[in-house]
């Protein structure tokens, strides 16, 4: 994370000491980096040169407001999996025909509003599916823009609950199918097909998935203007990869690494090259590559005890504000906010939540800390907040927002209150 660093021995985000903010705004806490979101979609921006594009963000990642418009004066389109993230891109100014609709289970009145409001394309995930779309359209007497979301049959070799491109996954149709409706389409009044779609899974970290992607999916879009249908684009979906562990450098003064494990310039050339030959727009949709390096999760040591040879410290924030530890056994690095000590111990950090599922880590070598310290989970940007609950009569967290050395709050702390009358 290049927006974090030591400063002597406190961890600062921008120009910001965290310690201040854990005693000013209280844990947990998440804190985010605007910079760090201006640069990460800056690279992906870039990495396209003169290449007609759009990075529709997956709002699933992180659905925080300031966020969304953040991205959304910046130039991104989105990518939304309900009538609520169609509602959220919508509120952040994100224009209709940057928004593509993608989902298994889109019930009627979310594909009504979405060919009422005129967005980019609704993904079509079943034949079925295809027919309630037509359906509709009909009976609102409008065309609704459709494109298929293909399930390649590519592997990503990465954690089977976030694999979406495999045969047997959820997501998607098959070739057959795809070339069937890419004939059915062409007499349908009440659907255009303008664009093919497919994301094979998240926490891609090599480049062979996405040759393979990019390459199957040109050939499935020249099938499409083959067949007659004039198609406007191809998106090739999300699923760009990070480091989750050599994020910083415990070193006094060092300063945050880089956290891509590719290049978004290799990747995206490899999209393009492959792609430019139909001469259609190409869209992404990355969530994670734009915001997990953005976050920090602030939280404080409350109690340290040891169970048989277990070392175990207890912290005050637990899978309720940050579920992937216990959800995919993730990685997520754990630093001091303030170093004291150069020693290390290892012990399981984890939370207050009654399951013992709950944890960030497992014996885990970690600096020496004591009662009352706060440590900083990071690389929590995505899939953090968004994926947080009430369980165990919880408030969710303050946001913040972090740039320069100016800090806002993007999201206040729910209160008991609004726990109790829902
Ligand atoms: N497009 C579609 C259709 C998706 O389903 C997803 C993620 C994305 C784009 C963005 O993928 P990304 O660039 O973030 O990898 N909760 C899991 C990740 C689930 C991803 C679901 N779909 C985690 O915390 O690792």
């Amino acid at each position: 994370m290049q927006c974090l660093r030591y400063n002597k021995a406190s961890l600062f985000m921008e120009n910001v000491a965290l310690s201040e903010l854990a005693n000013e705004f209280g844990t947990p806490l998440y804190v985010y980096s605007f910079n760090q979101l201006m640069e990460n979609f800056n690279r992906f921006d870039a990495a396209f040169g003169r290449y007609p594009h759009t990075i529709c963000y997956a709002l699933k990642a992180n659905s925080n407001p300031t966020i969304l418009r953040t991205l959304a004066k910046a130039g991104a389109g989105a990518d939304v999996v309900s009538g609520g993230e169609l509602f959220f891109a919508l509120e952040s100014g994100i224009p209709p025909e940057k928004i593509v609709f993608a989902g298994v289970g889109k019930r009627d009145v979310d594909i009504e509003a979405a060919i009422k409001i005129g967005i980019r394309g609704i993904n079509v995930e079943s034949e079925m599916e295809y027919d309630v779309i037509s359906d509709l359209a009909e009976r609102l007497n409008r065309v609704a823009p459709i494109s298929l979301r293909i399930n390649p049959d590519i592997d990503i070799h990465g954690h089977p609950y976030i694999a979406t491109g495999r045969h047997g996954d959820k997501f998607g149709i098959t070739n057959d199918a795809a070339l069937a409706l890419i004939e059915k389409i062409k007499r349908d009044d009440y659907c255009d097909l303008v664009g093919i779609h497919a994301h094979i899974g998240s926490q891609i970290k090599e480049l062979a998935p996405f040759k393979k992607l990019a390459e199957y999916m040109a050939g499935v879009a020249k099938k499409a203007i083959d067949s007659g249908h004039r198609l406007e684009y191809v998106d090739l979906g999300g699923g760009f990869g990070l480091d989750y562990e050599n994020v910083i450098n415990v070193d006094i003064d060092a300063q945050g690494l880089d956290d891509l494990v590719l290049d978004p310039q290799e990747v995206i050339s490899i999209f393009v090259d492959a792609i430019k030959d139909t001469g259609v727009h190409l869209i992404i949709e990355p969530g994670r590559a734009l915001v997990a390096n953005t976050g920090a999760l602030i939280t404080e040591v409350l109690y340290l005890k040891k169970t048989g040879d277990t070392n175990i410290v207890i912290v005050d924030a637990g899978m309720t504000e940050l579920i992937r530890p216990s959800l995919y056994s993730a990685h997520h690095e754990i630093v001091p906010l303030e170093i004291r000590d150069a020693d290390t111990m290892v012990a399981d950090v984890v939370g207050p939540i009654c399951e013992s599922g709950d944890f960030f880590a497992r014996n885990r070598e970690i600096l020496n800390i004591g009662r009352g310290d706060n440590l900083a989970i990071l690389t929590t940007g995505a899939y953090g907040y968004t994926l947080s609950s009430n369980y165990n009569a919880r408030p969710k967290s303050t946001e913040l927002f972090i740039r320069g050395k100016r800090v806002k709050v993007i999201r206040e702390r729910q209160s008991l209150e609004d726990l109790w009358t829902g």
